[in-house]
């Protein structure tokens, strides 16, 4: 542990000089595949925090004084900040512990957006996150979800590898590198790569959870920047999705397929139409946007490749362009992967009209109609954004189905 937290330093110090190089950098630890033993067990298998998901906290919630805070924090300490504040793709497990109520101007009636529905309610005893108190297993399949750790989607040991031959496999030459950005390097004969994000593939039952369904579906296809936590103040944070992260949903929500709210996946691909759209759409009533800058991480979608030297290029391109030819929808095109501000993990609020309100971030601290605020600070609101800019979007900004459908 000494040892590792002294990297933790080194990195943190010597990434944020300027012009310092960061390729690999962001490797410090699972280096895409089985980090040091003793940064999780004490003698294996008895892990260094309560529970699986608790053991993985210690490294995962920011600690207060790193600034900028580490790249791989996916949680705020409640009791540092009253804002969930880390911005990875996957988002803040904080949100998880935000309840709000409001009651509508002109009703009675107090609504209510509960924590449980703002995530994957991972079980981290030691850090506070309880089981979901609604679902007793996954919405549209069998997943407990008293067993639901970040074990039950990150393989722990990171086995799963990519090989010379672009199959997945838990065996083979050794992980050398992680597998997970646009810099990373490609398999060989000796050396294999990790998945993305250590995600766990077919055959997968992690240890904590016997009964729960085994993986029939290998991790997706993504690459993501070297710098993937951060404000989007200025520019996106582009992940760029390939292939396969429906399918990947789908191991614990099986029934959540082309028959939920919308179709997804290899069967919903863009039309032109839908490629015009995207590429159009600015913000309500702005329809003026061009494919070479169109693209909002707000909204995110597959490129529809199976193919890492399409995809890492795509990656290497500017951040923005849009879609063209085999793009499709995605569980994230509307979801995210950890927790959100909003029910069901959505990215934006699809339970409001206006999501944007006379040009500013709907909140309790400035007059914003309670229907439009819904319990959040325009603060809360504006990390839901990202940090985006509130006026790039529209002073009366719908919801941003509108990003592909143009209809208001
Ligand atoms: C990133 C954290 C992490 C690291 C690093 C790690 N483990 Fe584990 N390991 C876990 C978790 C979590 C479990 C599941 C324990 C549970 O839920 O009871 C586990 C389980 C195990 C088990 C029980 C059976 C199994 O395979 O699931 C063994 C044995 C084990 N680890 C050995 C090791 C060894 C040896 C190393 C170093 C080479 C190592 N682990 C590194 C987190 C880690
Ligand atoms: C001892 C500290 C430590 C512990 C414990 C730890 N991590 Fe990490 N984790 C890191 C660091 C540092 C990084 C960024 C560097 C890297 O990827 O090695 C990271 C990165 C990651 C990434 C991105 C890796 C990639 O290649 O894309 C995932 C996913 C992840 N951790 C999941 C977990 C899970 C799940 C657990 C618990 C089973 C866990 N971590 C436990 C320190 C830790
Ligand atoms: C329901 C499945 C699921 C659970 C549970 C889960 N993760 Fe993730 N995690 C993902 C996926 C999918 C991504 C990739 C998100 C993306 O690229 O949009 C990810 C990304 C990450 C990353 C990279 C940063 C980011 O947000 O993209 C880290 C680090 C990480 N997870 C750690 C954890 C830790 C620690 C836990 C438990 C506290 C956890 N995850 C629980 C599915 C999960
Ligand atoms: C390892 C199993 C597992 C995987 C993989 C998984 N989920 Fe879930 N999901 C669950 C469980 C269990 C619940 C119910 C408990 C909860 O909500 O915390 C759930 C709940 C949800 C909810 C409802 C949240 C609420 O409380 O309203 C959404 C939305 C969701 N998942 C989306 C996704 C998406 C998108 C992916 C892929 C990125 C995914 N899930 C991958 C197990 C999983
Ligand atoms: C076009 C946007 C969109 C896409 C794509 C999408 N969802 Fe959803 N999802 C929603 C919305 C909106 C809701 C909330 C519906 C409601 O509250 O009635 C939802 C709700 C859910 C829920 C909670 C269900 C419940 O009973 O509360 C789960 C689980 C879920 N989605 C999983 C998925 C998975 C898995 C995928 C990919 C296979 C996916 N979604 C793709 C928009 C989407
Ligand atoms: C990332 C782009 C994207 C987003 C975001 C998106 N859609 Fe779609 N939607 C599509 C595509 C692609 C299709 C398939 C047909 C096509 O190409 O137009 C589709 C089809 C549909 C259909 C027809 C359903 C069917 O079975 O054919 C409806 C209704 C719909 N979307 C509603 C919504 C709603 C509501 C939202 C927001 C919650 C939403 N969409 C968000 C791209 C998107």
């Amino acid at each position: 542990m000494n040892r590792l937290r002294s990297y933790v330093h080194l990195f943190v110090f010597t990434a944020f000089l300027p012009f310092a190089p960061l390729v690999y950098g962001e490797e410090i630890f699972h280096h895409g595949g089985t980090g040091d033993c003793q940064g999780c067990h004490t003698t294996p298998p008895d892990l260094l925090g309560s529970d699986a998901s608790s053991t993985c906290l210690r490294c995962h919630q920011a600690k207060i004084g790193i600034s900028p805070p580490d790249q791989y924090y996916v949680a705020t300490d409640p009791v540092t900040s009253t804002l969930c504040v880390q911005l990875p793709p996957g988002g803040d497990f904080c949100w998880l512990k935000k309840n709000y109520s409001w009651t509508p101007s002109g009703t009675r009636i107090t609504q209510r957006s509960d924590g449980y529905s703002h995530g994957h309610n991972i079980v981290a005893l030691d850090y506070g996150y309880m089981p979901d108190s609604v679902f007793s297993m996954a919405p549209g399949g069998t997943y407990p979800s008293a067993s639901l750790s970040c074990i039950s989607c990150h393989d722990p040991h990171g086995n799963y590898r990519r090989l010379e031959d672009g199959s997945i496999a838990t065996s083979g030459p050794p992980v050398v590198a992680s597998g997970s950005y646009a810099s990373s390097p490609e398999p060989s004969a000796s050396g294999a790569i990790g998945v993305y994000r250590l995600l766990a593939g077919v055959g997968y039952q992690p240890k904590n959870a016997p009964g729960a369904p085994v993986f029939v579906a290998d991790p997706p296809l993504a690459v993501a920047p070297s710098l993937y936590n951060r404000a989007e103040t200025t520019s996106n944070t582009r992940v760029v999705y390939g292939s396969g992260m429906s399918e990947w949903c789908q191991n614990c929500h099986p029934l959540f397929n082309d028959a939920h709210m919308h179709p997804v996946g290899k069967r919903a691909s863009f039309s032109h139409t839908t490629i015009n759209n995207y590429n159009s759409y600015i913000a309500s009533g702005n329809i003026t946007g061009s494919p070479a800058s169109s693209y909002s991480s707000l909204v995110p979608y597959e490129l529809g490749s199976t193919d890492y030297a399409q995809v890492k290029m795509m990656a290497k391109i500017a951040d923005s362009s849009g879609p063209s030819g085999t793009a499709n929808v995605m569980c994230l095109s509307c979801h995210r992967a950890h927790a959100s501000g909003w029910d069901k993990i959505l990215r934006w609020n699809m339970a409001s009209d206006f999501i944007i309100y006379e040009g500013m971030y709907p909140g309790i601290d400035n007059n914003s109609p309670p229907q439009f605020a819904q319990g959040r600070t325009a603060a809360e609101t504006r990390k839901t954004f990202y940090d985006r800019l509130v006026n790039s979007f529209a002073r009366y900004q719908k919801s941003f189905c509108n990003k592909c459908h143009i209809k208001d």
